[in-house]
């Protein structure tokens, strides 16, 4: 029977033989968010569809046209089309920004957003992002800066440029909406419908827009770098000078304005070329009004997310290193029920202090069961038959070199195969040694 249910359009399985990628950007993002005093938030899939109308904001893409919303019951809810606005709400809800300030939060966690899938651009999709609440200060923007720089290098990606802008402050917004206005009114019939009432109700997102005819008429239209208020102007003035101190790279690049509603002042991304269209690895930003816009005190904040997904096509691209994968220390190949008990309790002993180890379960024979332990790339292999029982000893092989040793069937089993372990990991160092 051949099975015809197919996984959702844009969406993708990790089978076991690439989950290793995902564990080395998991563990590396994580790794490096420590470093820098971040802590884990682990929010639901789901929030109340309110939660992203009011931050990501009801002119942008992702509201008016990527939601998957539910209705259950009385109340109406949306999977996460991103990190942020559920991270902040639960910030909020846990009393977290009563604690000392800045309170710095990370998470991975898979987003939705229904678009036109294509490489790198997925309706499930992952990401890895930090919240920072509490700065001011542009000290603040660099250090996130730099710590997204810092995995995107230990990750060994090379050939991505970090360009920033600012968007500035409500008070800049108005002039720079008004001058936005102005010039989109004299085309504004060729626009496209959501664009025509973005006009009115919020002209920034027109530079965001996906219809190549808006992007178009977008090209020439004035930059918000030139309406700056003093304020927003000294605070991006002094990230380029962090950035400087930092040693790192940036482009100013006025077009960027980011397609959620909640972004204050600086606005940042990572982007490659080397993956086609969607090209922008991170993303990020300050949002200085969204936590009182969710009915918090007034306090600063600024973060990123990273798309993992995006990431990995960059990793492959460039033959990036990956962790390595965890691979069968010991396999037991055995010859009747006695032997393969035996086998099940010696892998027992060996489990409990982190070995992998194996013994058949499929009623092979021993031809079999060794052509499977090549297969899964055994380390070692150790046959069990009558005579290892009665005798209490049996060979271990290594399989690269084909060595044999004998080895004690005691009851601390892991004593006896951590030996021969030890020694076999030494003539390899010594060999390489030899070699060089
Ligand atoms: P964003 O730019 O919408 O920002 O998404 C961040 C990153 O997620 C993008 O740079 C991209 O790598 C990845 N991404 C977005 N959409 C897709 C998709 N459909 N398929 C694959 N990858 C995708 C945010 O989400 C903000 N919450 C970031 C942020 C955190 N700003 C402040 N704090």
């Amino acid at each position: 029977m051949s099975m015809n249910i197919k996984r959702p359009n844009g969406t993708e399985d990790v089978i076991p033989k690439n989950v290793h990628k995902w564990h080395t950007v998991e563990k590396i993002t994580k790794d490096i968010a420590e470093s820098y005093g971040f802590c884990e938030i682990r929010m639901p899939t789901f929030e109340n569809t309110e939660l992203f109308m009011r931050s990501v904001g009801e002119t942008t893409d992702v509201v008016q046209k990527e939601m998957y919303t539910v209705k259950a019951k009385e109340s109406e809810f949306t999977l996460r089309p991103e990190g942020t606005a559920g991270a902040i709400r639960a910030m909020l809800q846990n009393g977290l920004l009563n604690e000392a300030l800045p309170q710095r939060v990370y998470y991975i966690l898979s987003c939705f957003r229904h678009e036109r899938p294509q490489a790198g651009r997925l309706r499930e999709f992952h990401q890895f992002g930090i919240e920072m609440a509490g700065s001011l200060s542009p000290l603040a923007d660099s250090e996130v800066i730099s710590l997204a720089n810092a995995i995107l290098k230990r990750l060994g990606l090379k050939n991505i440029e970090l360009y920033i802008n600012s968007i500035g402050c409500p008070n800049c917004r108005a002039k720079y909406h008004e001058a936005l206005r102005t010039y989109f009114e004299s085309r504004k019939d060729e626009l496209c419908e959501t664009c025509q009432g973005r006009l009115v109700k919020n002209p920034m997102r027109i530079l965001d827009c996906k219809s190549k005819i808006c992007q178009e008429i977008g090209k020439d239209a004035p930059v918000i770098l030139d309406y700056l208020c003093e304020e927003c102007r000294n605070h991006f003035e002094n990230l380029k000078k962090h950035l400087t101190n930092l040693s790192i790279e940036y482009k100013v690049n006025p077009k960027i304005v980011r397609g959620l509603d909640y972004y204050t002042k600086t606005v940042f991304e990572f982007v490659t070329t080397e993956i086609g269209a969607q090209g922008t690895v991170c993303g990020g930003g300050r949002y200085d009004g969204l936590i009182e816009e969710l009915g918090g005190q007034h306090t600063p904040a600024l973060g990123f997310a990273m798309g993992i997904e995006r990431l990995l096509l960059l990793m492959d691209k460039q033959n990036c290193d990956y962790l390595v994968p965890k691979k069968c220390d010991i396999y037991f190949a055995t010859i009747g029920d006695a032997a393969l008990e035996k086998a099940v309790k010696l892998s027992v002993n060996l489990r409990e202090y982190g070995y992998f180890a194996e013994y058949d379960v499929m009623n092979r024979g021993l031809k079999a069961q060794m052509k499977y332990a090549n297969k899964i790339g055994a380390a070692f292999t150790v046959v069990l038959g009558d005579n290892e029982l009665k005798s209490g000893n049996a060979k271990i092989k290594e399989m690269t070199k084909g060595e044999e040793t004998e080895i004690r069937l005691n009851d601390k089993f892991v004593d006896s195969f951590e030996e021969v372990y030890f020694n076999n990991i030494l003539s390899v160092i010594d060999d390489t040694e030899v070699n060089e």
